[in-house]
């Protein structure tokens, strides 16, 4: 597909049904998506860097220039599980994802595939002075990521409540070992679907933690809306999801998440990836399939997305067994 018809297609989507269900086999074929080129055309505002070092230097926010305050984070964070800290990020950077994901929805395509280009892994990098405050200097990537289009026109909602990680995040009330971060590309509101949690501090005060949905008081839920500029962390054992976007809602809840740890602790996946260094093409597209089955169980998904994303992994696996 050229770049005129794909943008013209984003343009004239009106926010199709949620991507995962739509029915419609991705317009990109597995062997295709093997392409580079395929990619690049599809999003000219985006960039793949394919294992070379990104022309532009990346500015992190950081404490002394009123990117956060890293006292107060700290405070409510091991007190309610999470932090919300508003306007740390460039608009401009944030909107060109926006568009990026359209077009990617607009073509049958999954959100998360917005993770092939380089802007949505700097968003991140852009984001070290904060994980570095949480989690110290040695910081690895998990390789658990997800994007989302919450579509208000096709009964959307984000993941249904849970915790990203059953075991042991922190050590104590003071160190932690792994984090979650999360970054809004459009408005996120109680009427399309933001995040929502139940506070940790709250959960504390429950005879044994919540196990299921309906164990949560409902007067103890909060929704905490977002605007893209914004990020939100919580620590993995934090009982969180997103809402149900009402068919009502003027914008699709678009946002981004991905999970760190302190590499000084042992491994909590088979692959951790460098902040600085995010995987070669192929790796990344292979890294984005695998993604698919994983997280199955939190997002419905069509059985001929999952077979599609499935041929992807197996064709990045044949290309790289050839070379
Ligand atoms: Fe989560």
């Amino acid at each position: 597909m050229d770049q005129v018809s794909a943008l013209a297609i984003a343009e004239s989507a009106a926010y199709r049904p949620a991507i995962l269900n739509t029915g419609h086999f991705p317009m990109i074929t597995a062997q295709n998506a093997t392409d580079i080129q395929v990619w690049q055309k599809l999003n000219p505002q985006l960039s793949i860097s394919n294992g070379v070092s990104p022309g532009t230097e990346i500015a992190e926010i950081g404490a002394d220039k009123a990117g956060f305050d890293g006292g107060a984070l700290s405070e409510r964070f091991w007190d309610e599980g999470y932090f919300l800290i508003h306007d740390v990020l460039a608009a401009g950077e944030l909107e060109k994802l926006r568009s990026g994901i359209e077009v990617l929805v607009a073509n049958g395509l999954p959100p998360a595939l917005i993770y092939l280009y380089d802007e949505a892994w700097d968003v991140f990098r852009r984001l070290r002075p904060l994980l570095t405050h949480f989690l110290g200097d040695r910081i690895a990537l998990l390789p658990h990521f997800w994007a989302w289009h919450v579509d208000p026109d096709a009964d959307g909602s984000g993941w249904p409540p849970h915790r990203d990680y059953q075991g042991e995040s922190t050590i104590g009330d003071e160190m932690l070992i792994s984090l979650s971060l999360w970054v809004p590309l459009s408005n996120a509101t109680p009427e399309n679907g933001c995040m929502h949690v139940l506070p940790r501090n709250f959960e504390k005060g429950y005879p044994a933690p919540v196990s299921e949905p309906g164990e949560v008081r409902l007067q103890d839920i909060r929704a905490l809306p977002a605007k893209p500029g914004a990020v939100m962390g919580w620590r993995q054992d934090l009982y969180h999801w997103g809402g149900r976007a009402s068919p009502y809602a003027f914008e699709p809840r678009i946002s981004l998440s991905l999970e760190f740890q302190n590499a000084a602790f042992d491994p909590l996946a088979d692959q951790l990836l460098g902040l600085d260094h995010p995987p070669v093409f192929l790796d990344r597209l292979a890294l984005i399939a695998k993604q698919f089955e994983k997280y199955r169980h939190m997002q419905s998904m069509d059985a001929e997305t999952l077979k599609w994303a499935n041929d992807v992994v197996d064709a990045c696996a044949t290309i790289n067994h050839m070379q």
